[in-house]
């Protein structure tokens, strides 16, 4: 029977999520009975590092062993369980235009003689993905952010979890900040799109929610709280997403300089709204950034369901020889979309139908009237 070589990969920031992901690829890749089915007979490899892997295979100092190795059903049985993603990952890009190294991945596909191409990954990986896909690599693509920022898709993997974590720690602060009546404004991450710190707010019940999405006015802030406080709320939650700026600003950065596919690093609007608020309302403003915690932790019973989902579609795409595609969820359907639409814009919150611009919250009409 012919045997064919499927490789996967783990690209960018990694999240929960993945590991069930790539658990699912390698199942039903080695399946015996799909396996007679089929009358093409896979094998998996790992790759680890991301991009790294088809970069330095062999690996370099920081390698704790080649990077690419055989994957067995055994290997990943328990996988789904647990966070982060067992390949490890980077933002490698081999696209970078100060350092090229395409040509080398290009040939280590071959060298590994690696037929087909599984990258789970967000913009950056799919981006990298897609213009391998254009010079002839047989590649499919998984979802995966906490951002939630990929167009073509209504989920991906790591959001569901993020949002757990968001919920969980709210509600933590929520008996603190009542018994010293403070504010805590809690910054959570999401790059240029609101949907953690929209949906994490919503799931929490936070008093304010400020995204990217729409540039926000330091004063109405103060003014709600001041308006919370007389109708008698003893402390307020005000989720801001990383992405955030009041309107006339830019964002708030937290290193300067930018990563290999040109991210600017962002962070510490939470803190500069903190001290805004307590100077113009004199009530005690802590600010908290959930950071790294938001893509930690094992994956919740929904990302775990579909990363199985996209690993199975994602070989399923394989067998049907469909490259160039990335699997999705839309309308409550498993699909698969081409790499190039998924990446072609950001999918952000749409202000007119998801997002209150006057109570800087979640709407409050759902139906149209
Ligand atoms: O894209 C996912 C993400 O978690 C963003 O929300 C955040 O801005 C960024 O990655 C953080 O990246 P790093 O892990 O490199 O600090």
């Amino acid at each position: 029977m012919d045997k064919k070589r499927i490789g996967v990969l783990t690209g960018g920031g990694d999240c929960a999520g993945l590991n069930p992901a790539i658990k699912w690829v390698v199942k039903t890749a080695l399946d015996d009975r799909l396996k007679r089915k089929r009358k093409i007979e896979y094998e998996v490899v790992g790759i680890r590092d991301g991009w790294k892997g088809l970069v330095q295979p062999e690996g370099d100092a920081d390698a704790v062993a080649p990077r690419i190795y055989p994957l067995t059903e055994e290997m990943v049985r328990t996988w789904d369980r647990y966070g982060g993603t067992n390949l490890g990952t980077s933002r490698t890009n081999p696209y970078d235009p100060k350092n090229d190294r395409s040509k080398i991945v290009r040939e280590n596909i071959e060298r590994y003689r690696i037929d087909f191409l599984v990258a789970i990954g967000g913009e950056d990986t799919l981006g990298v993905a897609q213009k391998l896909y254009r010079e002839g690599v047989k590649v499919v693509g998984i979802p995966k952010t906490i951002d939630k920022d990929l167009s073509g898709t209504d989920y991906t993997l790591g959001f569901e979890t993020a949002v757990n974590v968001i919920t969980e720690e709210i509600d933590r602060l929520r008996t603190t900040a009542g018994s010293h009546r403070r504010i805590f404004v809690v910054e959570t991450m999401g790059r240029h799109a609101g949907w953690l710190a929209l949906e994490g707010g919503e799931s929490s019940g936070a008093y304010i929610i400020l995204i990217p999405e729409y540039d926000f006015e330091i004063e109405r802030v103060n003014e709600l709280v001041l308006e919370g406080r007389r109708k008698g709320a003893r402390y307020d939650i005000i989720v801001v997403a990383e992405g955030a700026k009041p309107s006339g600003c830019s964002e708030v950065v937290k290193e300067e300089g930018i990563d290999g596919f040109g991210h600017k690093v962002l962070g510490g609007i939470g803190d500069f709204l903190a001290k805004e608020i307590f100077q113009a309302t004199k009530i005690e403003t802590r600010g908290i950034i959930l950071s790294h915690l938001q893509r930690g932790g094992a994956p919740c019973a929904y990302d775990r369901r579909m990363g199985r989902y996209f690993g199975i579609a994602a070989v399923d795409l394989i067998v049907r020889e469909d490259f160039g595609k990335m699997v999705g969820y839309r309308n409550g359907k498993i699909t698969a979309v081409p790499l190039e639409e998924a990446i072609a814009k950001l999918n952000v919150v749409d202000i007119h139908t998801q997002y209150d611009t006057e109570r800087y919250n979640g709407r409050r009409t759902i139906l149209e009237t």
